[in-house]
């Protein structure tokens, strides 16, 4: 891959909360690219080090987090960047989708109020009327109905999956380049998920945004992405073509989280549900 080609270049990424026992990381030692207008899922089970990796990336790591390696944007490699360029950076160039959008928004603004404030605080010069207009473009995008009247809405007005189509519009209002998103579909149910991941491929299809989907569940990412990291405890266990490793797994812990999804039977025809609901 040529640089042009390359939206995100992460090399030998290692975050670590160093104590007295020693380093104590959490993320050794990763690589991967994402393609530009290409989505690349992380995929692994609970503290494998997904959320780290994105964090990293964002330069959003919680206090006391060590952060070694190279992560190049386009270009620019983010970790000698200085904390005011890379605020510019986030929100405006990569943005975040998070597991739990209430979290994200405030209760006691508006839902219309808060993307016009994201949107305004990374926009010099834009009035109230056009952030407005930015806002409700988005929504409508988002597939909300009738979003000029609930642009006006407070979140506690809309069920769990509108508040991610919510959290969605107030991320492609910014037009970034890169788009994160952690388990954005883990706290709602499956019908509405399918409905988010296919918003999500929609978007990336529209806008040409890379795509980084984090989730535990591989069937959920072999269906968006092109390309898959598979993690274990901070180590990258393999990656490559969604499609391949979907179908040929090379590694007995990838064929492990296969086997936690839930699948028709060949033989039998039985819906199989070895993974726990958790988290559904
Ligand atoms: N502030 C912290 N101090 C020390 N260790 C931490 C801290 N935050 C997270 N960790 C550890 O880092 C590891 C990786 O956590 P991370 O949140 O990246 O996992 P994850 O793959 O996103 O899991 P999940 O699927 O549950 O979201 C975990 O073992 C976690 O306990
Ligand atoms: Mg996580």
């Amino acid at each position: 891959m040529t640089i042009s080609d390359t939206l995100l270049r992460v090399r030998m990424l290692t975050v670590g909360f160093p104590n007295i026992h020693g380093p104590n990381e959490v993320v050794k030692s990763l690589d991967f690219d994402v393609a530009r207008g290409g989505a690349l899922g992380i995929v692994g089970e609970s503290g494998s080090g997904k959320s780290m990796t994105s964090l990293a990336v964002m330069g959003l790591l919680p206090k006391g987090a060590k952060r070694t390696g190279s992560i190049e944007f386009d270009g620019t490699e983010l970790t000698a960047l200085p904390e005011r360029a890379m605020r510019s950076v986030r929100g405006d160039r990569i943005a975040m989708i998070f597991q739990d959008p209430l979290s994200s928004l405030n209760p006691y603004y508006t839902v219309g109020t808060q993307i016009m404030e994201a949107y305004r605080s990374h926009r010099t010069g834009v009035t109230r009327r056009q952030a407005r207009n930015v806002a409700i473009e988005a929504m409508e995008r988002v597939h909300i109905s009738d979003a000029a009247r609930r642009v006006d809405h407070y979140p506690h007005q809309f069920s769990g999956g509108m508040r991610q189509r919510v959290m969605i519009a107030m991320t492609l209002s910014m037009e970034p380049e890169l788009i994160i998103a952690d388990e954005p579909t883990t706290a709602l149910d499956v019908t509405v998920q399918a409905q988010i991941l296919d918003l999500l491929a929609e978007i990336r299809a529209d806008t040409g945004a890379g795509l980084i989907l984090i989730t535990h569940d591989l069937a959920v990412v072999s269906e968006v992405t092109d390309h898959i990291v598979v993690m274990r405890d901070g180590d990258l266990v393999e990656q490559g073509p969604a499609e391949r490793i979907f179908t040929d797994p090379q590694e007995p812990y990838t064929r492990m989280l296969l086997d936690a999804v839930p699948r028709i039977d060949d033989e039998i025809g039985l819906l199989r549900t070895v993974s726990t609901e958790e988290g559904r």
